[in-house]
């Protein structure tokens, strides 16, 4: 089949919209942020990845809006401070992930309220998740506005240059990143997900 998303993104027979469920498993950027009055907020992004290697930098896109009518506490954040972290999620980590993604109130710690233990950063004042398998420190570059056609607010595309990589040492195994014992999850559509505990290897042609 066919369909135009200018015509609506739930065509006969889909239930919902079929889009996110085409472009999987996307990994989870677990931004951490503090805010402007020193406030720690961790939330997940599933419109996330690195999209450069020299300087290494990441992105995250931040759609819709906070319950109070403002942008979500991860968009004003880094806007207002200049800093976040990119906190990877794994198995283990799956439960606390999603409460993180809970609408609550802005002077809410949602490291603490997950039950999640922070640990300092070097070079930013955000804390990372202490368990997660890595950790990037990152630095705000600049913020991407794509337009909503409907007028529902803002997909703001947040640009950042990590600084600063930490890893877990039990997922380093001779000098690689073990990924079977490291277990990342990873975005699907609907409520689902993806655990990678497993893959195989294709050499280039050259
Ligand atoms: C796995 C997962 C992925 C998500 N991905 C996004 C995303 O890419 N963009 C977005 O705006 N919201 C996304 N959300 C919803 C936000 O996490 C949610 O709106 C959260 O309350 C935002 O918190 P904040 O205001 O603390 O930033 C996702 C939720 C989950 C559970």
């Amino acid at each position: 089949m066919f369909f135009d998303p200018a015509d609506g993104m739930r065509p006969p027979p889909f239930k919902f919209s079929p889009f996110k469920s085409l472009v999987v498993p996307r990994p989870i950027g677990w931004i951490s942020s503090v805010s402007a009055g020193g406030i720690v907020n961790l939330a997940p992004y599933s419109f996330f990845n690195a999209v450069a290697e020299d300087p290494p930098c990441v992105v995250y896109s931040v759609g819709g809006f906070h319950a109070d009518g403002g942008p979500k506490d991860s968009l004003r954040n880094v806007e207002e401070t200049g800093e976040f972290v990119f906190n990877l999620a794994t198995f283990e980590l799956r439960e606390q992930m999603n409460q993180t993604s809970a609408q609550v109130a802005r002077d809410v710690d949602e490291m603490a309220m997950a039950g999640l233990a922070a640990a300092p950063s070097i070079k930013v004042r955000p804390p990372r998740v202490r368990d997660a398998a890595a950790n990037f420190e990152c630095r705000y570059m600049q913020t991407v506005e794509i337009p909503s056609r409907k007028g529902q607010g803002r997909n703001a595309v947040v640009f950042g240059e990590v600084v600063g990589i930490h890893v877990r040492d039990d997922v380093i195994v001779e000098g690689m990143i073990d990924i079977k014992k490291m277990r990342p999850i990873a975005r699907l559509g609907y409520n689902d997900y993806a655990v990678v505990d497993d893959f195989f290897t294709v050499l280039r042609p050259d």
